[in-house]
């Protein structure tokens, strides 16, 4: 480890103990989620549902991990599959995997931004999947596209109630290859004023940290990694870095 790098490491830790920037950043993250910030950016030309924070994040994992498949749930305009597709062809520029492809699943792909994405120039890399990601037959062809894969990252991003994300865990982060991660997004939820989620069925209490922190009870080859969230300190998935440790 460089000097630099051990200097990144030792403010990671000392941001994890800094009671008073954890405090700010947390009435700043509470003030921008009020503020919909999330819905504010786009990539290469589609709009993202993410903070700059977490996508920088992901994008530092997918240099780490290389992977030939990242499964996602949740495509909504398709930003986040067109992110994806980008660093999986940045990697392939680079000498990572030439073959490595996105798989996106929504219960409800609209036709303009199918559209869009199809019409996208790293569509190549995209392929997306219509229906309930819990639905059997759906998690039966992920996994089938997930077979011989050798290093899969995951990312869950659909409907953010406790049962959906849990059940989502049970079909998906199994097939998170050992090193790689599965990411859950908005465990925030737990954490904002539950007015803020409106008619939304997830709130606090009832949320993909909720889900995450019950799915770890029983899988302990999981571990949340903290160091991304004393990192980030700005991020929709505070807990929700899980990194396959075997
Ligand atoms: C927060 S958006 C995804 C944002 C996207 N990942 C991004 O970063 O831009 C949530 C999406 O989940 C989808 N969704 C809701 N329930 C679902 C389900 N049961 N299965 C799959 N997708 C679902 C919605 O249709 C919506 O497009």
């Amino acid at each position: 480890m460089t000097t630099f790098d051990r200097e990144i490491e030792d403010r990671l830790a000392a941001n994890g103990k800094n009671a008073d920037l954890r405090s700010s950043a947390d009435a700043l993250m509470k003030a921008t989620l009020a503020a919909r910030y999330s819905y504010n950016f786009s990539w290469l030309g589609r709009p993202i549902i993410q903070y700059p924070q977490d996508i920088v994040a992901m994008q530092e994992l997918f240099w780490a991990i290389q992977p030939d498949l990242v499964i996602e749930t949740g495509i909504a305009h398709g930003g986040s599959l067109i992110f994806s597709a980008s660093m999986l062809e940045l990697n392939a520029a680079c000498g990572g995997p030439r073959d490595a492809e996105v798989l996106g699943v929504d219960i409800d792909i609209r036709a303009h931004n199918r559209n869009a994405i199809e019409a996208h120039p790293l569509s190549k890399r995209v392929v997306m999947i219509q229906g309930s990601s819990v639905d059997p037959e759906i998690v039966r062809q992920v996994r089938e596209r997930a077979s011989g894969r050798q290093r899969v990252l995951v990312c869950l991003d659909s409907n953010h109630t406790h049962d959906h994300v849990l059940a989502e865990l049970e079909a998906y982060a199994p097939l998170t290859t050992v090193g790689s991660y599965c990411v859950v997004f908005d465990t925030i939820v737990e954490d904002m004023p539950g007015a803020l989620c409106g008619d939304r069925p997830w709130r606090p209490g009832d949320n993909p940290k909720t889900a995450a922190l019950q799915y770890l009870k029983t899988h302990s080859e999981f571990v949340i990694d903290e160091r991304i969230d004393h990192k980030l300190l700005l991020s929709v998935a505070p807990g929700g870095y899980l990194r396959r440790v075997r």
